[in-house]
Formats: structure tokens, sequence, C-alpha cells
């Protein structure tokens, strides 16, 4: 059985240098890819699986991983919950991930809501379990992946400003870049309704002011308001959202000139950015995108391989 740190559920067993190390070997398989010279699927188990089990929805970080297996090599074993499984008959997603375990896949994939105990799990399969954005408590690889985004332009994260906006209080992205950020040694503010800016980290600078928060900047990450999780307390408009945190056309002016714009996805279009703010030279949204690729195909390929 392997210890909870072998999976991949929270920074807690990272440090500066394990994160140097993974973007070091994604940059490395990037350049592999883009020179026609793909590194990797030779040095894994042959017939090696790995399952994908998405018990909410995603479009990005589920064909991520899948793309990541295919170009390691690895069989992706995936769970299709939108319908047609055991989940209909009343199997829970525990005894879901205990049974897709039983298969022996070299890794398990999950994204899942709060309600599980994910990292309860890690203890009870014998292979690492990778969290693939857990209910609100957290999504490691994405923050992973926007941390290679920046560092490609900028060279290095240390020192410099991002600002996260919109639904903090449900962000799983922003939950992980609290953790992420002391080891890269960016600080991160914050700027939202208050309803939804949720409990902070001790210490975090929070903007009422959008604009104020955009002078301030070397990247505006722009958060998709969670609508279907917001309760009777929080009342707001998209119109309301739109008009005081919206990066649209009329407010693009006011992001720095050398200052990125990121976005996990997906857009509420129109919401909380427009067409014009994705087109943007500064945006990176599809960047970060492709960069997730290479950054789960180099973490995947450590977790297999036993190294980091
Ligand atoms: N960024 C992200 O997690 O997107 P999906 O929900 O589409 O996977």
């Amino acid at each position: 059985m392997p210890g909870p740190n072998a999976s991949f559920i929270d920074f807690k067993f990272w440090n500066t240098a394990k994160v140097q190390s993974l973007f070091a070997k994604a940059r490395e398989i990037e350049s592999h890819w883009f020179s026609g010279r793909p590194v990797g699927a030779d040095s894994l188990r042959p017939g090696g699986t790995a399952a994908l089990l998405f018990f909410e929805a995603s479009t990005r970080t589920r064909m991520s991983f899948e793309t990541a297996c295919h170009r390691l090599g690895l069989g992706p074993l995936v769970l299709d919950t939108g319908g047609g499984t055991s989940l209909e008959k009343g199997e829970t997603v525990e005894d879901s991930i205990l049974n897709i375990a039983a298969m022996n896949p070299l890794v398990v994939i999950v994204r899942c809501g709060n309600a599980v105990d994910l990292e309860g799990m890690t203890k009870l399969i014998p292979m690492p379990i990778v969290n693939a954005g857990w209910g609100w408590k957290g999504h490691p690889t994405q923050a992973l992946l926007d941390a290679y985004t920046l560092q490609k332009t900028w060279g290095s994260c240390a020192g410099k400003k991002v600002l996260i906006v919109g639904d903090i209080r449900h962000s799983r992205v922003a939950a992980s870049h609290f953790h992420l950020a002391p080891l890269l040694g960016y600080e991160v503010a914050v700027a939202g309704p208050a309803p939804l800016l949720g409990d902070l980290p001790a210490g975090t600078r929070s903007f009422s002011n959008f604009d104020e928060g955009l002078r301030w900047c070397d990247a505006v990450m722009m958060l998709r308001f969670q609508f279907e999780r917001h309760t009777g307390d929080v009342q707001l408009q998209p119109e309301e959202i739109k008009r005081n945190f919206g990066l649209h056309a009329s407010r693009l002016p006011t992001v720095p000139k050398d200052a990125l714009i990121l976005h996990p996805g997906p857009v509420n279009h129109g919401v909380e950015m427009d067409s014009a703010a994705l087109a943007d030279s500064r945006c990176r949204v599809l960047q970060q995108v492709t960069s997730g690729v290479f950054v789960r195909q180099a973490l995947l390929h450590t977790m297999i391989e036993g190294k980091s």
C-alpha cells in the first residue's frame, strides 16, 4: 500500500524543488513534442492503464489527462458518469473507486464533490490517486499548469503579483493557488463580491475595487462564477457581477500592458469575461490548456516511475 504522500491530493508533501523538477520535466516533454520527437511512452509499463473517474462535469481536465495518458502509452480507462454506470443503481462513489482500483490501473485520477473523502481513499487502494478537482477543496494540477504558463513568460514567478477575481469562495483553483504560491514566491490577492470571498488565508490582500486590483497585478486570473453552487445567502445577478468584477472590452485598458490574463475555464461568456478579453494579446487561456497536457504528462510519468 503506498503512503498517502504517493498520491497527489494537495501540496502538503511538496516543496519548491519538487515543483521546479516537475516543471523542468514538463518543459523537456514540451520541447520534444514540438520538435516531433515525443518522449515518455517507451519507459512506462506495457499494458498499463490509468483510471479516469470523473464524478463531476469536466471538459478540459478530463481530456487533458486522457491526452497525457495517450502520449505516455497508458491506456485511459474512462468512467463516463453521464449515464449507464452502476451509480444509477445506487453504488457509491467510494465503492466505484474501490472496484475500479481492483482492476489494477497504475494510477487513479478522480474528480468528485466535497462529500467524498478523497484523502481517506488514498489509504484504501494500493495505487496513487490524483486529485483532478475536489469540490471546492482543491484542483492542484490546475494551479500547477497556471504557474507553469506564467513561468514560461516570466522566467520565474518569484515576487510576482497575481490577482484572482470572482467566486473565490467556491473555487478549488483559488484554494490550490493559496498553497502553491508560497512554494514559488508569488503573492495572491483577491477581488470579488463580499459574499463570494469566503475564508481567506491570513494576510491575503483583498480589493473591493476591481480596477485598483488590476493596476496592482502582474497577472489577473478570472474565475467562473459558480451559479450552481450559490445558495440563499448569495443573491448576485450576472449584470451586477459583470459591472463590478467583469473583464470586458471597456476594462481592458486598465490591465497593465505587460500583465497576463488567465482563466481556468469554462468561461461564462459575457459575465466574468467577454470575447474581447479572450482575444486580447495578453490572454493565455488556451496556452493554459496546452500547458496542462505537458504538466500532467510530467506528473503521471513521475508518479508511475516513482521518481521526483
Ligand atoms: N479547468 C477545469 O477544471 O475545467 P473543466 O471543469 O472543464 O475540467
